[in-house]
């Protein structure tokens, strides 16, 4: 069975509420319920974590590999835009990962438009608003949990 760990990282918690007209008015609870249908719907599983502390990410995504986890989708909010941890926690566990983003990172502040994180990423999906977790859960799902 294909099991998949999202990981969420600083103000994600606050989605719903924060800045709506650039992330929407979904809750971090109404995208992972989304995400947990989805994946069970095609006989795979979901865990998922938020954290805004840069150390429990990086503890997340070493844990994923003892817990066998097939791929990683991740929206690391704006430590991707500063995180070298993060980056060399996703290269030391060698599990594909999707990067996310709700706003399109490009069309706003200079500083967002590079990722410590995409050069190793399977892909990245931006600017789409929450269906960007569905998408890439979708991606996942073709890879690691294909139709019989
Ligand atoms: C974000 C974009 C980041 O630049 C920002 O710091 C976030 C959210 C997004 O989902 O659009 O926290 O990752």
């Amino acid at each position: 069975m294909a099991h998949f760990l999202v990981v969420n990282g600083p103000n994600l918690n606050l989605l719903g509420s924060r800045e709506p007209t650039l992330y929407g008015t979904d809750t971090l609870a109404d995208i992972i319920t989304r995400l947990e249908h989805l994946a069970n719907s095609r006989g795979a599983t979901l865990t998922a974590v938020q954290s805004n502390a840069e150390h429990d990410l990086i503890n997340a995504i070493q844990g994923a590999k003892t817990a066998k986890v097939d791929a990683i989708i991740i929206n690391a909010g704006a430590f991707t835009h500063t995180s070298i941890a993060i980056r060399d926690a996703l290269a030391a566990v060698t599990i594909p990962f999707y990067e996310v983003h709700l706003s399109n990172v490009y069309a706003r502040e200079s500083f967002r438009s590079h990722s410590y994180l995409s050069a190793l990423a399977v892909g990245v999906i931006a600017g789409l608003g929450p269906i960007v977790y569905e998408l890439a859960l979708e991606a996942a799902l073709r890879r690691f949990a294909p139709a019989r």
